[in-house]
């Protein structure tokens, strides 16, 4: 387990405690208050480092999507195990990447001066002045964000930004997808897909990566551009670059499927763990499948504050 030593000031003790359940660790803190339940030990670290690298394939090494000519002040919300926030920092060393994310302990003990990771909840109003950053992003935070907070989250980061600053989102959309229509109700992948996304109904939306571009236009973002990203299970497609991202991506995917079900689905859905193991290895086996052909939509959005 990484250390939280990182960080600049003591932690609160609260933030600190873990709980380990079908082995694997999670945030007590997190957990209690029902705001995430992804592991949060070295394997779930790793496996965010091996999702960074699929991205640099699928963004063609961009780490910025909006054209911006200076970056001053950095945010990224949910930093994770923090690859981003630092492949930024080594990058513009003239840049302040400021990090937040309720579970400090998957970042590494060393980042680089230029990085400063702070613990809160994004659910809660931010408290980085007004007109700091110019750039927030926030990536594959949709499990943690309450749904009636979404607005006001958007609404909060709108406020953080420099007039012209940008503002880019990136999520998931867990309901799996076959490029040929080959996946049906049967199939484990979308068994588990209906599941997992059930397990967070009411509470989360986990949709929200279609809602993206009407949430940004809704707050008064300008220049907003929306795209669907087919992210490949595996290496079943044709197109050479599609076959490459897929095939970097099959390693996460195994991993993703054990990982992000396991406490919604066994501890808040009772699902018996041998069930849930059985379940998962199936949609294993078809997520590497060629010829499912399975995807998960990656949502990018970008939108920009006006001058
Ligand atoms: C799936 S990981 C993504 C990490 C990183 N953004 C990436 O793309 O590699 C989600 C991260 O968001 C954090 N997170 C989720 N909900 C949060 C919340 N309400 N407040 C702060 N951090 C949150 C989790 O602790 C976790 O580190």
């Amino acid at each position: 387990m990484t250390s939280p030593d990182s960080q600049t000031e003591a932690l609160d003790e609260r933030f600190l405690e873990i709980i380990s359940i079908n082995g694997r660790d999670y945030q007590k803190y997190a957990v209690d208050r029902q705001i995430s339940f992804e592991p949060v030990d070295d394997d779930e670290a790793e496996r965010l480092e091996l999702q960074h690298r699929v991205f640099h394939k699928v963004f063609d090494d961009r780490l910025i999507f909006p054209p911006i000519p200076h970056l001053r002040r950095v945010l990224d919300c949910g930093y994770g195990s923090g690859s981003w926030a630092i492949e930024i920092a080594d990058q513009h060393p003239e840049c302040k990447v400021f990090g937040i994310d309720i579970c400090p302990h998957m970042s590494p003990d060393d980042v680089p001066q230029n990085v400063n990771l702070e613990v809160d909840d994004l659910n809660r109003p931010f408290t980085f002045p007004t007109k700091y950053f110019d750039l927030v992003q926030s990536r594959l935070v949709a499990t943690g964000i309450h749904r009636e907070r979404w607005p006001s989250y958007i609404r909060d980061i709108k406020r953080v930004l420099n007039p012209g600053g940008w503002v880019q989102l990136v999520e998931i959309y867990f309901n799996v997808q076959s490029d040929n229509g080959s996946i049906t109700e049967k199939h484990a992948l979308r068994e588990w897909s209906t599941r997992y996304m059930g397990s967070f109904e009411p509470s989360k939306d986990l949709r929200v990566g279609t809602r993206l571009r009407n949430l940004l236009l809704a707050e008064g973002l300008t220049e907003v551009d929306a795209r669907m990203i087919p992210l490949p299970l595996s290496a079943w497609s044709t197109d050479p670059r599609m076959r490459e991202i897929g095939a970097a991506n099959s390693e996460n995917t195994r991993r993703l499927l054990h990982a992000l079900a396991l406490f919604p689905l066994t501890q808040r859905r009772r699902m018996p763990l041998d069930q849930y193991q059985a379940l998962v290895a199936r949609a294993q086996e078809e997520a590497r499948t060629p010829s499912l052909k399975a995807y998960f939509p990656l949502y990018v959005c970008i939108g920009r504050k006006p001058l």
